[in-house]
């Protein structure tokens, strides 16, 4: 299959294989690609890992991914309430959900012959990335933010990958790696730019759904840059399309009271997120001021009357201990995820059938 990519500004087509960042007009690249319709039959039931589903995945090729694989996704579905269930995402190889897109991401760097990457992360995007290049035997450096859990840093220097450490935020972190992409010419692996990464992320609404044999009636996501999102919505109108469910289930968006900009464009019902100054918060990896998928995150909420949420500061360490004493031990930005679905209870009242992602490991933020 010769897949292309198309730019969300102005509707280029650019072959995969290319090694740019974005289109000639700086703007934005998503596939060209629709999946045919679900049908479960197709599912690969041999293999173990998000690559069952790709029947459904735009793929380079059918051998790369192979080499790259390590058995990410499949990640149990556990109660944790009468009204909660936990997807223990946590559970994958690098102890968080990016694992699943940086599984097709690499693959698809590995395809197009890709030899050293660079990347910008909070933490996890980047520990990913760093691992599935050393099982791939790419080049990688990470750009992570000051702040950033030393534990997370630990485990990106393992992989062999160099980690520069930024000063100042989130936002300026991307800026200091995407200059470095610029004038080296270095390939830009990262999570909210290429498109192949929410091609795995897809795989948590197919892994559900082969789980189940149902989607749960709410769906709580963290949103900072959305990739979680763009997944989540691109396979549930995937399903729906294909007819396989007959309604979107009610998806709860949330993101940090301290670093808000698509929760305060929702409350204004603008298109565009907000310009906001975030605050340093625990949920570091929800701290993003400048989502650069913005307008699309905002489309897709429009589209399906998505609801937001913020997740109270002052919860997030309880959140996290009412978790740890039920034997789940998970790291802070993923309490946030508990906590900012508590706060929906407060507001709308109770919420039963709810899936959470457990997406990040608990060991991650012990400073
Ligand atoms: C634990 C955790 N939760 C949520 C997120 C938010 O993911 P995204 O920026 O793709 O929305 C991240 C991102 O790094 C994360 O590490
Ligand atoms: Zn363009």
């Amino acid at each position: 299959m010769t897949l292309n990519y198309v730019c969300t500004c102005c509707g280029k087509k650019t072959p995969v294989t290319t090694h740019e960042p974005h289109c000639e007009c700086g703007g934005l690249f998503e596939l060209d690609f629709k999946p045919q319709p679900w049908d479960a039959s197709l599912i690969d039931r041999n293999e173990w890992s998000i690559f069952r589903y790709r029947a459904f995945m735009a793929m380079d090729d059918d051998s790369t991914w192979r080499s790259v694989t390590m058995g990410e996704g499949m990640t149990p579905i556990i109660p944790f309430s009468d009204d909660v269930l936990f997807k223990m995402d946590y559970t994958m190889p690098t102890l968080s959900f990016k694992d699943r897109g940086a599984a097709t991401l690499v693959s698809h760097c590995k395809a197009i012959g890709v030899k050293n990457c660079v990347q910008d992360s909070s933490g996890n995007a980047g520990n990913s990335v760093a691992a599935y290049s050393a099982r791939a035997g790419i080049g990688c450096e990470i750009f992570v933010p000051e702040g950033t859990s030393p534990k997370k840093i630990t485990m990106i220097e393992s992989h062999g990958a160099k980690v520069n450490v930024v000063p100042g935020t989130r936002d300026h972190c991307a800026d200091v790696c995407r200059a470095k992409v610029k004038n080296d010419g270095a390939f830009y692996a990262n999570h909210v730019f290429n498109p192949f990464f929410y091609e795995g992320m897809k795989a948590y609404i197919y892994e559900t759904f082969e789980q189940l044999g149902r989607i749960p009636a709410n769906i709580v996501v963290p949103v900072g840059n959305g990739t979680l999102f763009i997944g989540v919505v691109k396979a549930l109108e995937h399903l729906l399309e294909s007819g396989a469910i007959e309604k979107f289930p009610n998806i709860i968006a949330l993101q940090s009271e301290l670093c808000d900009p698509l929760y305060q464009a929702r409350l204004a019902g603008s298109k565009h997120a907000a310009d906001v100054t975030p605050s340093p918060t625990m949920a570091e990896g929800i701290a993003i001021g400048r989502p650069m998928r913005g307008d699309e995150l905002m489309d897709m909420i429009y589209r399906h009357d998505i609801k937001m949420v913020t997740a109270p500061e002052d919860k997030i360490l309880e959140a996290r201990y009412e978790i740890a004493r039920r034997g789940i031990y998970c790291e802070h930005t993923t309490a946030a995820n508990y906590a900012a679905y508590k706060h929906y209870c407060e507001l709308y009242g109770p919420t039963p059938d709810t899936l959470i992602t457990m997406c990040g490991a608990g060991i991650k933020s012990d400073h």
